[in-house]
């Protein structure tokens, strides 16, 4: 046997620790295994916590080459509780004699076992749960998810794994999966070794006194950052139990590997409450400030530091006017006529035909004049370049000014003069026919009339007053709208958002200020425009860069009443093919849609406070296996954790976040 098999042979054998020997498997079959241990034995191992690893196995170290290749295996279990041995009853009423018994009236008691019946009494069963075989092939350490075969006449002998044994057992990766994640870190142009990372230490129970007692006992569980690019990670539990922790340790991994592997990996925070744009009193460090020369903030409104999430309602038209759209359909009261017209009859899609383009240049102008009127602020001398007919400017008395402000004027100027003419020429008609305002302007090509109808009612809005006069709210309807606004921007968000991801930056949504439903809108927006421009670069056979995408409250966006083809979810489904992974953050695990709760790779799950949620997560892998002990155990960080490459749930206690570790 050469030295490499022997060293590989011996990791299987070195899960066999005969010191931590807990007892005997008195019953077993595919699913399940009962375990007889005993009080000695367990305190020996300072005591078997419930949802504690055990390994089974025929293996005797010192006798392991001469052993026949049938036993060589270890059954790996999970205890899920206790079982009842055949003598319980008899040993309970053993027991409560002997209480009775040695019970003086004057309270002292002394047990007066018998060696003999002290061995009978101290005996007990262990309920597990079948997770897997560990074996050796192609001289590498293998697990199988099940067991082959189960022997009745139960040899095996039972150990609590510790140190390095539990080592293995938590961080193992099978070969295969191994390569296969190598093959995905070159697949998105990583071709450097990428460790895995650790985030924290084994533990099964609330009370960790005993099996975390000593610096020694705790066992490192590593995490493999491939399981995450281009995958989905839930981060579910309560309250202030440790999601956001998770999320900036995931957020500086992903740096980590960034940096090391010279890849830009874009990373978009939406940061509901402000604790990744801003450091805070509790936690020192926030991600801003840590990454802080590839960080970039965006925030609602001005802020020192941030750029603005604000968008320029004269540039970017027709985002503005969806906004305005939105708010005015919102506002649900009566609508007047000229607002719907308005509303429902805009369009920013410039005709192709050479008439039709100066009506909408007229309209586009009417549109920003409208604007202004309503307050949108933009410089004075803002400019605005429009053409029309001597006929048209006759009626104004004067040329088409340039400046904003002035355009304005002469649109009123216009429309009132118009209007003295429509009613002049009503008095005077001897068949009694009201005109309007417009019908006096002179018509354009093709016999139309010079404004189209959105035209006409933006101007009535200007006034206040529809075209047969009657005062209404006109563009009043817009104020409402003016808080989306800014004067600043000239490019679009979004597309400037996008870049900064392709250039590798972590970009961070201070949500925590401004408008509930801007926020809302904003997000929903990026998101789309990231999947859409991600999208045609992979349809155009062009590789998507790589981007993780982070979200908080997620029942909120990826909720289950929505329905698959909404921006959020189908981001959340289908962003994967486009190298978008997505870490989504909730309390309400059955809000979820369950669709993309099938579709995660990686859980992290800490305390959750009700049966529902439990239940809709025991769906899931081996979840079920601590139902008890999330509902119970509220400690911050205390996780059972289920990533890609592991092939059962792992309970750990997550690291608390430490910024020093990541600072340059
Ligand atoms: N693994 C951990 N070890 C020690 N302290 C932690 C750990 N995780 C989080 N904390 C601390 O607990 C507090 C709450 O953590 P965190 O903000 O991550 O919780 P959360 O689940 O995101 O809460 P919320 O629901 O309010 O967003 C923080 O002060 C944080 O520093
Ligand atoms: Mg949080």
């Amino acid at each position: 046997m050469s030295i490499l098999d022997q060293v590989n042979v011996d990791s299987l054998v070195e899960l066999v620790q005969t010191g931590n020997e807990v007892g005997r498997i008195f019953s077993i079959d595919y699913e399940s295994a009962l375990v007889l241990t005993n009080d000695l034995w367990k305190r020996k191992v300072n005591g078997v916590p419930q949802n504690a690893f055990l390994i089974a196995t025929n293996i005797i170290p010192e006798k392991y080459s001469s052993q026949e290749e049938f036993d060589k295996e270890i059954i790996l279990l999970r205890v899920i509780g206790s079982c009842k041995l055949p003598q319980d009853d008899d040993n309970i009423r053993t027991k409560l004699d002997s209480i009775q018994d040695s019970t003086s009236f004057d309270g002292n008691s002394t047990s007066n076992f018998d060696k003999l019946t002290q061995n009978m009494l101290q005996f007990s069963g262990l309920q597990c749960r079948v997770l897997g075989t560990f074996y050796m092939k192609n001289q590498e350490l293998q697990l199988g998810s099940d067991i082959e075969n189960f022997s009745a006449s139960l040899t095996q002998k039972v150990y609590l794994p510790k140190g390095s044994a539990l080592k293995t057992i938590v961080n193992y990766v099978d070969p295969i999966r191994k390569n296969k994640s190598k093959a995905d870190f070159k697949a998105l142009g990583i071709e450097t070794e990428v460790n895995p990372f650790k985030i924290g230490t084994v533990r099964y129970t609330s009370s960790d006194r005993l099996q975390r007692s000593e610096k020694n006992d705790l066992v490192p569980v590593e995490i493999q950052p491939s399981d995450f690019l281009a995958r989905r990670t839930a981060v579910l539990g309560m309250t202030r139990t440790g999601k956001s922790n998770m999320v900036k340790q995931t957020v500086s991994v992903v740096k980590d590997i960034s940096d090391k592997s010279n890849l830009p990996i874009g990373q978009l925070i939406f940061d509901i409450n402000g604790e990744y744009a801003n450091a805070n009193n509790q936690d020192k460090g926030s991600i801003s400030d840590i990454f802080r020369g590839d960080c970039v903030r965006y925030r609602m409104m001005k802020a020192e530091g941030f750029e603005s999430l604000l968008i320029n309602f004269y540039e970017q038209l027709s985002d503005g006017f969806q906004i305005i759209f939105d708010t005015i359909n919102e506002e649900k009261i009566s609508i007047a006529q000229d607002i719907k017209t308005f509303i429902n009859g805009m369009s920013f899609d410039k005709p192709e035909d050479i008439h039709l383009q100066k009506r909408y240049n007229v309209m586009i102008a009417i549109y920003k004049c409208l604007l202004y009127k309503a307050g949108f602020e933009t410089p004075y001398n803002t400019k605005i370049y429009l053409d029309a007919n001597k006929n048209i400017k006759e009626i104004v008395g004067k040329d088409i000014p340039q400046t904003i402000k002035d355009v304005l004027e002469w649109f009123v100027t216009l429309r009132n003069n118009a209007e003295n003419l429509a009613n002049e020429a009503s008095r005077t008609n001897k068949d009694g026919i009201k005109f309007q305002w417009f019908q006096m302007l002179p018509s354009s090509t093709k016999g139309k009339y010079w404004l189209d109808d959105v035209s006409i009612s933006m101007l009535n809005m200007i006034v206040g007053k529809n075209s047969s006069g009657t005062p209404f709210y006109g563009y009043k309807s817009l104020i409402s709208s003016k808080e989306y606004h800014t004067a600043e921007r000239s490019s679009d968000v979004k597309e400037e958002i996008y870049n900064h991801l392709v250039n590798g930056k972590i970009v961070i949504l201070d949500m925590s200020v401004g408008n509930a439903n801007l926020r809302e809108k904003i997000s929903k927006d990026l998101a789309k425009y990231i999947f859409n421009a991600s999208m045609s670069t992979f349809t155009n056979a062009q590789t998507p860069p790589n981007i993780m995408i982070y979200i908080e409250e997620a029942h909120n966006l990826i909720g289950k009443s929505m329905a698959l083809t909404d921006t959020w979810p189908r981001l959340a489904k289908e962003g994967a093919k486009y190298k978008i992974g997505l870490v989504y953050a909730t309390q309400e695990v059955s809000s979820v849609h369950p669709n993309i709760l099938a579709n995660t790779e990686n859980w992290f799950v800490t305390h959750l406070n009700s049966e529902k949620e439990i239940n809709e997560l025991s769906k899931f892998y081996d979840f079920s296996d601590f139902s008890k002990s999330l509902i119970r155990a509220q400690d911050v960080g205390f996780a059972r954790v289920k990533t890609l490459s592991s092939s059962y749930v792992i309970p750990v206690q997550i690291d608390k976040f430490d910024p020093n570790q990541w600072i340059k």
